[in-house]
Parts: C-alpha cells; structure tokens; sequence
C-alpha cells in the first residue's frame, strides 16, 4: 500500500488521474448509441470526477489536522496534485460543452448570460488556481496575495458547486441531495479544521510568549 501510494504521487498521480479521466470521457463517447447524448453524458461524468477531486483538495489539510493518520497525510501532500487533476477534469468538462454546443445547436441559445455567469466566474477561478499552483509565476505574488486568492478562489468553485447541485433538486430529481450533502459535510470539515488549526497555532504563539517572558522557565529542567 506504501509502495503503490509512494508511486502514485505527484506529477504521477497527476496523469494518472487525468488519463483516467480522458480514458472515462473516450468510453463514454464509444459506447454510448447518440453522440450528442454521450457528450452530455460527459459532461455530466467530467462534472462528478472534478467534484470528487476538489473534494479531496478542499479538505486535505483539515482532515489531515483534526484526523492524523497515514492517508489524510498523504491527502495533504498530494493536494497540489488532487488541485490540478480536478483542473483538467474541469477542462475535460469544458472541452464537452463546447463539444454539445457544435453538436446541438439549440444549446448555446437555450441558456441565458445570466445562466452562464457562475460557471464563467468559477473557470476563471479555476485558471487562475491553477497557474498560481505554479510557483514560476506565485513568485510574482506576495503569499498574503496568493492565500486571499486561494482561499476566495476555493469557496467561489465551492459554491459553484452547492449551486450546480442545489439547483437540480428539484428539476432532475432527490439524488441531487446527495453530492449537496457531501458538500455540506465537506464545508463542516473544513471550517472545523481550520479553527482547529488557527487554535493549535494560538496556543503554541501563548507559549512561545510565556517562555520569552519568563526565559527562566524554559531553562528549568
Ligand atoms: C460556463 C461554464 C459552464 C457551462 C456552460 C456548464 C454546463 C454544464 C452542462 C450543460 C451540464 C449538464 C447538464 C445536464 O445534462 O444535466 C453541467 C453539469 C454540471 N456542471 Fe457544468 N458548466 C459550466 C461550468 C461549471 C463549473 C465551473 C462547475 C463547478 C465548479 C460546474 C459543475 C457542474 C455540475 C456539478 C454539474 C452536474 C453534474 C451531474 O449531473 O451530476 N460546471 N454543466
């Protein structure tokens, strides 16, 4: 298991996740009798592998602080990689829809800008994620610029997300309520593991301060 997740890390979980990916999409169109349905059918697949992968990134450090143990560490170690992956699977997506709107020529004119507006705002976060992963350009960027960006950036997909998920209740049927309630869980995670964290660090910085105030303390036995 050490052995095979050691191999499977970095670069090389990258593309092993994402051929995954475009072998899932390519099987998907093979198989499927309509190409224009299969295409759906893809995007809605490319949709559920990204949400898996975000997931996994969302709460890679607040499932590795509140629950320690050999895979949230390597959950934390690998969320770059889980980060990217879901990038692709999210280009997978678009590269789909661009696909159907050829396809289907009904598709682009049956939705409004408005419809459009929260997956364009979450592909430009997506972007934008994605190349400042790279530190050639996140040394460009102050690290308080990088982690406002990162964390605006992580919550809007998130919500993009509940609100692509949330919507469809009531349209496409109850099972929708299922990966909103994953979501809501995951964003209970999260928001738990940061405070645990934030609190671990308090505590450490009072100690800090007390063993400076009273050097003498720290030099006891
Ligand atoms: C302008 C950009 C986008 C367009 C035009 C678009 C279009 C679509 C379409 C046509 C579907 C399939 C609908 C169906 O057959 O029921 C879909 C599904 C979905 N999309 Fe996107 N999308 C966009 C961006 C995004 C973004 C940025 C996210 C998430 C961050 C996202 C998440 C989803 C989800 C969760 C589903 C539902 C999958 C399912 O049925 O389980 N989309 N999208």
């Amino acid at each position: 298991m050490n052995a095979l997740s050691s191999k499977l890390a970095g670069w090389r979980l990258f593309w092993a996740l994402g051929a995954c990916i475009l072998l899932m999409s390519g099987l998907l169109l093979a198989v499927g009798p309509d190409p224009v349905e299969a295409t759906r059918t893809v995007i809605r697949a490319t949709a559920r592998t990204s949400f898996v992968l975000f997931l996994a990134a969302f709460v890679a450090s607040s499932l590795a602080a509140l629950v320690p143990n050999a895979f949230t560490r390597a959950l934390m170690r690998e969320r770059r990689y889980l980060g990217l992956s879901f990038a692709f699977s999210h280009l997978v997506h678009m590269a789909a829809i661009v696909g159907y709107g050829v396809l289907d020529p009904k598709f682009w004119p049956s939705r409004g800008a408005l419809t459009n507006t929260p997956g364009t705002i979450g592909y430009v976060f997506i972007a934008l994620l994605a190349v400042t992963s790279f530190h050639a350009v996140s040394r460009h960027m102050s690290a308080a610029t990088w982690k406002r960006l990162h964390t605006v950036g992580i919550w809007v997909i998130a919500a993009i997300f509940g609100l692509s998920f949330f919507k469809r209740i009531p349209s496409m049927g109850v099972a929708y309520a299922i990966p909103f309630s994953i979501l809501c869980a995951a964003v209970a995670v999260r928001l738990v593991g940061k405070w645990a964290q934030a609190n671990k660090r308090k505590q450490a910085q009072i100690r800090n301060s007390q063993a400076n105030t009273h050097p003498q303390h720290a030099l006891e036995p």
